[in-house]
C-alpha cells in the first residue's frame, strides 16, 4: 500500500493535463498517486489514458442524474471512496454545488485557461482575442464557491500574437498548463501549500492575490 499523497483527477474531455500529470508521477517529479481518474463525459479521452496508465477510470455521467445536487452528492460518494488528499479539476467542465466544494474545500484545486479575474467561465481565449489583449494566460486557484474565484496560487503568461485564433492561442496556453499543474501538486502532495482562510499560503507566507511570482 502506497504512502503517497493520493490524488483523484476530475476530467471531461481529452485529459491533456490529466497526462502531464501521469507522466511527472512515472518520471518521479511529483511524488503523488492517482488514486481514480472521473469523468462526467464517456467519451472522454481521458479515460482511456487513464486506463492505458493502470489507473481506476470511472465515468460518472451527469446526464443520468435529475440534478446538480444528486450529481455532486454521487460524485461526492465516488470520491471518498479514495480517501484523496487532493482532488484535481482538470478540464472539469461543470459547475460545483457550494455542498460539494465546501466538503473538499483547501484540498480543491482548478486550472483556468485566463489571468484571473479575468474571463471566469467559458470561451477565455476568444475573449482574450476580442479584447485586444496583448498577453494571456493560465492561472491555477483553490476552489471556493464563487465560480472560478477561489485564491489564486499561481499564474503563467503568454503572449497573444496578431492573427492569432483561439486553437492558437489554446494551444500556447496549454503547453504552460502541462508544466504548471504538476508543478503546483507537488507543493500541495509536499504539505507546502494550504488554503488558509480563503487565501493561498506557500511555506506559512501568504501569497499575493495573482499567486506565487506573478510580476
Ligand atoms: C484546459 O485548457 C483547462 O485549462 C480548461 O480545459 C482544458 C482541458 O484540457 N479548463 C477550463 O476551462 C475550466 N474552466 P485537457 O482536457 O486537455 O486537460
Amino acid at each position: 500500500m502506497s504512502t503517497r499523497p493520493t490524488l483523484c483527477v476530475l476530467i471531461s474531455g481529452n485529459g491533456s493535463n490529466l497526462q502531464a500529470i501521469i507522466d511527472r508521477i512515472a518520471d518521479g517529479s511529483l511524488q503523488a498517486r492517482i488514486g481514480c481518474v472521473i469523468s462526467n463525459r464517456p467519451n472522454a479521452y481521458g479515460l482511456e489514458r487513464a486506463r492505458e496508465a493502470g489507473i481506476d477510470a470511472h465515468c460518472l455521467d451527469h446526464q443520468k442524474f435529475d440534478d446538480r445536487e444528486s450529481y455532486d452528492i454521487a460524485l461526492k460518494a465516488l470520491i471518498e471512496q479514495y480517501q484523496p488528499d487532493c482532488v484535481v479539476l482538470a478540464g472539469f467542465m461543470r459547475i460545483l454545488t457550494a455542498d460539494f466544494v465546501d466538503h473538499f474545500s483547501g484540498k480543491l484545486v482548478n486550472i483556468h485557461p485566463s489571468l484571473l479575474p479575468k474571463y471566469k467561465g467559458l470561451n477565455t481565449h476568444q475573449r482574450a482575442i476580442d479584447n485586444g489583449d496583448r498577453e494571456h494566460g493560465v492561472s491555477v486557484h483553490f476552489v471556493t464557491p464563487e465560480l472560478d474565484g477561489g485564491p489564486v496560487i499561481i499564474q503563467s503568461k503568454v503572449p497573444v500574437f496578431d492573427g492569432d485564433s483561439a486553437v492558437d492561442l489554446a494551444a500556447r496556453v496549454q503547453e504552460q498548463e502541462r508544466q504548471l499543474y504538476p508543478f503546483v501538486l507537488n507543493w500541495i502532495c509536499s504539505g507546502r501549500l494550504k488554503m488558509k482562510d480563503n487565501k493561498a499560503v506557500l511555506d506559512n507566507e501568504e501569497l499575493p492575490v495573482s499567486g506565487f511570482e506573478s510580476d
